[in-house]
C-alpha cells in the first residue's frame, strides 16, 4: 500500500487523548536514535513529518500520525538512552502499557534496531514483552545503507539468532528505502 497522504495529528500520554481508537494502527518502538521517525518518513514518503532528532532522549509522548486517512503510526519515544532519569524510565514502561492495554484496533508493532549491531538487552526485553500482547511484531534492522551487502546478510543471520526464537525479520533503509516493499505488504494486509 503506497501512503500518498500523511499528516501528524497530536502527541498524547493519557488514552482519553488517543485520536482515532478505532482505526487500525502501528506502534513504532527501538532504541533512541535507531530511526523510528525516519522510519515514519520514508514510509510516509515524507522529508519531515515526524521529527527526527538530533537530541537522543527528549521525546516523552506518543506521536500519532494519520496515514491515507484510513490508518494510524504511534511513534513511541526512543529506549535505552543513558542520559535518561530513572523516573522518565518509569514512564516509558507506564506510557507503553497503557497504549497497548488499551482498546485499539492494534495491527502490528514495528521493532526498529539498527542492522549494524546486535540486538541490546532492552531490545530482547521489549519484543518479550510485547509478546503478551498477541500482535505480530515486525522487526525492522534499519541503516542497511550504511553495510555492504554480504555484511547486512551477515549481521542479519547474527540479529536472528540473538533472538533465540523465530522473529519476522525486515532489512530496512530509510536513505535508500531498500526494503519498503516488505512494510507497504504489510500495512495493505490490515483489517480495515
Ligand atoms: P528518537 O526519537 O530520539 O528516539 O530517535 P529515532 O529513533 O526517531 O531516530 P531518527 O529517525 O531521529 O534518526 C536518528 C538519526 O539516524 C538521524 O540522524 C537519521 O538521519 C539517521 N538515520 C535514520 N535512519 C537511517 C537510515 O536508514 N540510514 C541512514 N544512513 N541514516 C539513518
Ligand atoms: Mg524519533
Amino acid at each position: 500500500m503506497l501512503i500518498n497522504k500523511s499528516e501528524y495529528l497530536i502527541s498524547a500520554v493519557n488514552p482519553n487523548n488517543y485520536p482515532h481508537k478505532e482505526l487500525p494502527q502501528f506502534l513504532l518502538m527501538g532504541r533512541s536514535n535507531v530511526g523510528k521517525s525516519s522510519f515514519i518518513n520514508a514510509v510516509c514518503n515524507r522529508k519531515q513529518l515526524a521529527f527526527t532528532s538530533s537530541k537522543p532522549g527528549k521525546t516523552a509522548t506518543l506521536n500519532f500520525y494519520l496515514l491515507n486517512d484510513s490508518m494510524m503510526f504511534v511513534d513511541a519515544p526512543g529506549y535505552g538512552y543513558a542520559k535518561t532519569a530513572k523516573e522518565k524510565r518509569v514512564d516509558f514502561g507506564e506510557l507503553i502499557e497503557k497504549y497497548l492495554e488499551d482498546d485499539l484496533n492494534l495491527q502490528g508493532v514495528f521493532l526498529i534496531i539498527d542492522s549494524r549491531h546486535l540486538p541490546t538487552n532492552d531490545d530482547l526485553m521489549v519484543y518479550d514483552f510485547l509478546l503478551q500482547f498477541d500482535v505480530p511484531i515486525y522487526v525492522v534492522a534499519t541503516k542497511t545503507d550504511k553495510l555492504g551487502k554480504t555484511i547486512v546478510q551477515r549481521n542479519l543471520n547474527q540479529i536472528k539468532k540473538a533472538f533465540n526464537q523465530e522473529i519476522n525479520l525486515l532489512p530496512f533503509s530509510s536513505e535508500t528505502k531498500k526494503g519498503i516493499e516488505k512494510i507497504e505488504e504489510i500495512l495493505k494486509n490490515t483489517n480495515i
